[in-house]
């Protein structure tokens, strides 16, 4: 298949970019490097042995979407284009509406303009807001807790009424849980800009030296050791779910909903075990006041990815912390060390 990746160049679209060339497909990236580095593309080439193609624009950019789409003849789209950062929503909500709603929009017009029927959505466990239970199943009441969560809700509606009116329009909304690790080589992996959100990239910075130690929000959540739960699910295992769930679209020809995850729950502090045993380094921590809007628990029940795409995830907590301290021991301050 000849496949686009919007948003190709981040964290997790240029781990699915390895995965789907190896597997034999075109693909093309497209990405304004808002939050990712030019320098992944020199990456990408020396693990697959093949020249990148990709187009710097902004999925916002109908004029420049429509002129990709003519002469690209794709047969899919894998749409990971946005913003990803829950407290700068809360600060910026326009902002966010912005790029990931209007982006979608423009993207999904431009989709329908070149006949593009195939669509596979990177959506997120954020969705179900504050389970009511878990493992959180597909079906579980939907909610949102601040406006990040509330651009993925959006866009998972607006692409359902898109296929409601389209019957030949086919869509995969990908529910991840908590990615993390990176690719076995070292070469990529995840680099945030600035004091990294999420867990596992400030526990990489501390055993780096970069940070001084890790704060944990709260040790006083109704969990195995009072921290709070996650479901972590190596990027690895989330880029081979892309390339299955592509190949179901074409299969079976239906539209589908998953969640992707190991349905396996890990507390920070057992997070935080297992990268020192991996790294063989030191994690330095402090228990500090809960952070506002976490939730005790989430972790995925990923049965109907198995039952639909064959998919289930392979690599547990241990490869996850190794090859996350492999990218980011090779790589201490991410691509800027290039
Ligand atoms: P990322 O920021 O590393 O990748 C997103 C990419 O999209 C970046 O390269 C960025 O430059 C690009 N981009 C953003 N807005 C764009 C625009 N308007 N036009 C063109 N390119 C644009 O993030 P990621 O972790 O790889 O996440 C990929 C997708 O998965 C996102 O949609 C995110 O919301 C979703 N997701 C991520 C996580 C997570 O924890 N990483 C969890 C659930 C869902
Ligand atoms: C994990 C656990 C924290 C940082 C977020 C988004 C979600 C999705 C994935 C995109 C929690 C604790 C964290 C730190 C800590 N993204 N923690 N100290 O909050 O589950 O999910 O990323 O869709 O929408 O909300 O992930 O990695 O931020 O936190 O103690 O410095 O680690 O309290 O228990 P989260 P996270």
């Amino acid at each position: 298949m000849r496949i686009l990746l919007c948003g190709g160049a981040g964290y997790i679209g240029c781990h699915t970019y390895v995965e789907l060339v190896q597997r034999g497909h075109q693909v093309v990236i497209a990405d304004n490097f808002c939050n990712s580095s030019r320098k992944v593309l020199a990456r990408l080439q020396r693990i697959t042995g093949q020249s990148v193609d990709c187009r710097e624009l902004d999925v916002r950019d109908r004029d420049a979407l429509a002129d990709l789409f003519a002469d690209g003849d794709f047969d899919a789209v894998v749409h990971f284009a946005a913003l990803k950062a829950v407290g700068e929503s809360c600060e910026q909500p326009l902002r966010y509406f912005d790029n990931n709603i209007s982006g979608t929009i423009v993207l999904l017009q431009a989709m329908r303009d070149a006949g593009v029927k195939r669509l596979v959505f990177s959506s997120s466990a954020t969705v179900y807001g504050d389970p009511r239970q878990v493992p959180v199943s597909e079906d579980a009441p939907l909610s949102v807790t601040n406006p990040y969560g509330r651009t993925k809700l959006v866009m998972e509606e607006l692409i359902g009424d898109l296929c409601r009116s389209d019957p030949g329009f086919l869509a995969a909304n990908l529910r991840y849980f908590n990615p993390v690790g990176a690719h076995p080589s070292g070469l990529i992996g995840e680099d945030p800009a600035g004091i990294p959100n999420n867990l596992m990239p400030y526990i990489c910075q501390v055993a780096v030296g970069r940070r001084e130690r890790l704060q944990v929000f709260g040790g006083d959540y109704p969990t195995v050791d009072g921290t709070g739960v996650r479901d972590y699910i190596h990027v690895m295992d989330l880029a081979r779910a892309h390339a299955d769930a592509l190949d179901c679209l074409v299969r079976d020809g239906q539209g589908f909903t998953v969640n992707l995850g190991t349905g396996s729950g890990v507390s920070v502090l057992q997070l935080v075990d297992a990268f020192a045993r991996a790294s063989g380094r030191e994690v330095a921590y402090e228990i500090v006041a809960r952070r506002a809007g976490d939730v005790a628990e989430v972790y995925a029940d990923p049965a109907l990815a198995h039952r639909l795409l064959g998919w289930q995830a392979q690599l547990d907590v241990d490869a996850m912390c190794r090859d996350a301290w492999r990218w980011q021991s090779a790589n201490p301050r991410g691509y800027a060390d290039d």
